[in-house]
C-alpha cells in the first residue's frame, strides 16, 4: 500500500494543494504539519488557482469589487504604481489587495488562497483543502496546523461585489476586530468530524513591537493538533521535557523513597506521578520566530515542527499495511497505584471486603507504587504482519521553504511537499540538500 507513495516520497512538488492531494492515496500519511495562508494576510504572488464552481464551465471572469472609498483609493494608488505586494504584520490595516474573479456563470472564484474577499470563501476553501487531508490521512494520523489572525480594516465591513446570492449572509467583522478565523476554522473543523485535541499557544518571546497604543501587541499564534479518530499514533515519550522543580511529596511517600530518585516520586496529593523520562511539555509552546532572511516567507522556526513530528509521526511504520510500530521506551509502575495512598492501601481501602493488607500485600504494592524498576525498554509491533518497516511519512501540503521536510529528514522520517511557489520550491530543494 505504501508503493502507492512512491513518486511522491521524498519530494517537493510544484503544484497547487487540491491537485496535489488529489494523487495522494486514501490514508496514506502519518503526520501532517502545515501552516497555510493566513487570510487576508499577504500576497505571496503566487498564480491565482480556480476553486468551487462547475468544472464544465467555459468560466467568464468579473473582478470582485469592493465598494468602499478606501479600496478604490488603494486601486488607485496601485494602478499608479504603488507596490501590489504587501507583506502585513498582524495588525497592520490591509492595503490594496487583488480579491480574484467571480465566473458570471457559475460560482467559481479565481485568486489566491488567503487573499478571498470574505471570510467564509477563505474558510470553505480551507475545509475543502482539509476534507482532502483528512481522506490522505492515516486513521492513527496526527494533523497540526499553525494558523494566524488579522484584523478587520476599513474594508471589513463593505459589501463585495459578487454575481451570485452568497454575499447576505456573509461573516461580517467590524473594522479593528480581530476577524477570529483561526478559531472559525477550528470550530468548523469540529463540525467536519475532526477531533480537536489541543490548542496550543506559540509564544514568540520576539514578536513584532507594534505601534498600537489602544490594544496589546500579538505575541502568539495559534497551532491546533487533529486527530481522524479518538485512537491514533502519539509517542509522549519522545518530547518530554526536564522537570523544573522536584516535586513535593508525601510524608509516606518521602519515606519510602530515596532522594533524587525521580522515579520513585509522588506528587503531594499521591496522584501526581513525576514521570522519570520528563513531564509533558504542555500546549503553551515558547518559540522565537527565525531571522528577517526567511521572515519573508513566513518560515517556520524548526524547533516549532520537531515537537509533532517526534510526537505524532512514527520513526517506523509497517511496509504491508501501514500500521505505525510502536516503541515502548518505558512502562511506568501502574498508574493506579499512584492514585491510591499508601496508608489507604495498608488499610485496605483499596481491597474490597478486608480490613487491612497482609504484609506480602503492603509489598507488593510498594513495589508497583514506588519501583524504580518500571523502566524496562520494548518495542512493540502494531501489527502481526511481520513484513519489515520504512520511515513513517510527514506532509506538507503548503511546504513554503519546506520546513517539516527538512525536520522531517533531519529526524529520519520520510516526507511529502506540496507548493505552488516555484521559487521557494527552489529554496526548499537547496535546504533539503543539505540536511
Ligand atoms: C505560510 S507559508 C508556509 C511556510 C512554510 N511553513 C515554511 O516553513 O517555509 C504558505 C505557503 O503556501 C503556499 N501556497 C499558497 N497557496 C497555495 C496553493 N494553492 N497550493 C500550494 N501551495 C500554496 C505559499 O506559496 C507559501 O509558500
Ligand atoms: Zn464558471
Ligand atoms: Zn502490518
Amino acid at each position: 500500500m505504501t508503493d502507492a507513495l512512491a513518486r511522491f516520497r521524498n519530494k517537493i512538488i510544484v503544484t497547487d494543494v487540491l491537485n496535489g492531494l488529489a494523487k495522494l492515496p486514501d490514508n496514506s500519511i502519518d503526520c501532517v504539519m502545515t501552516s497555510p495562508p493566513y487570510w487576508g494576510l499577504r500576497d505571496y504572488g503566487i498564480p491565482p488557482t480556480v476553486w468551487d464552481g462547475d468544472p464544465g464551465c467555459r468560466h467568464k471572469w468579473k473582478p470582485a469589487t469592493v465598494n468602499s472609498a478606501r479600496e478604490k483609493r488603494n486601486a488607485a494608488t496601485k494602478k499608479a504604481g504603488g507596490s501590489a505586494v504587501r507583506n502585513n504584520q498582524l495588525g497592520a490595516e490591509l492595503g490594496a489587495r487583488d480579491f480574484g474573479q467571480f465566473c458570471v456563470h457559475c460560482d467559481a472564484w479565481r485568486g489566491c488562497l488567503g487573499l478571498e474577499p470574505t471570510i467564509d470563501l477563505f474558510l470553505k476553501h480551507m475545509l475543502a483543502v482539509f476534507d482532502e487531508v483528512k481522506r490522505v490521512m492515516k486513521p492513527t494520523g496526527t494533523c497540526w496546523v499553525n494558523l494566524g489572525d488579522s484584523y478587520a480594516g476599513g474594508w471589513g465591513m463593505k459589501r463585495v461585489g459578487r454575481p451570485s446570492s452568497g454575499q447576505a449572509n456573509a461573516i461580517r467583522v467590524r473594522s479593528k476586530s480581530l476577524c477570529l478565523v483561526p478559531h472559525r476554522f477550528v470550530i468548523a473543523m469540529s463540525e467536519r468530524g475532526w477531533i480537536v485535541r489541543n490548542h496550543i499557544v506559540w509564544y514568540k518571546p520576539n514578536h513584532m513591537p507594534s505601534s498600537t497604543r489602544d490594544r496589546f501587541a500579538n505575541s502568539w499564534d495559534h497551532v491546533f493538533l487533529m486527530t481522524k479518530q479518538r485512537r491514533y499514533y502519539f509517542d509522549l515519550d519522545a518530547v518530554r521535557v526536564p522537570h523544573r522543580s522536584l516535586p513535593r511529596q508525601s510524608a509516606n511517600a518521602r519515606s519510602k523513597t530515596r532522594e533524587g530518585d525521580l522515579s520513585r516520586d509522588v506528587g503531594a496529593d499521591g496522584a501526581t506521578a513525576f514521570h522519570p523520562n520528563g513531564k509533558n511539555p504542555g500546549d503553551c509552546w515558547t518559540i522565537a520566530t527565525r531571522p528577517a532572511a526567511f521572515a519573508h516567507f513566513a518560515t517556520f522556526p524548526e524547533k516549532l515542527v520537531e515537537t509533532p513530528i517526534k510526537a505524532g509521526c512514527p520513526r517506523l511504520v509497517c511496509k504491508q499495511c501501514g500500521a505505525p510500530k510502536r516503541d515502548i521506551r518505558y512502562r511506568p509502575p501502574n498508574p493506579n497505584a499512584f492514585a491510591m495512598n499508601y496508608r489507604d492501601a495498608q488499610a485496605g481501602k483499596h481491597l474490597p471486603g478486608k480490613k487491612r493488607l497482609r504484609p506480602d500485600e503492603v509489598k507488593r504494592y510498594d513495589d508497583r507504587a514506588y519501583s524504580s524498576k518500571g523502566g524496562t525498554y520494548t518495542v512493540a509491533p502494531g501489527c502481526p504482519c511481520n513484513r519489515g518497516y520504512v520511515p513513517g511519512i510527514v506532509l506538507d501540503p503548503f511546504a513554503g521553504t519546506a520546513t517539516t521536510c527538512v525536520v522531517a529528514k533531519r529526524l529520519r522520517r520520510n516526507y511529502v511537499g506540496f507548493e505552488i511557489n516555484q521559487r521557494h520550491a527552489v529554496l526548499a530543494d537547496d535546504r533539503l540538500l543539505n540536511v
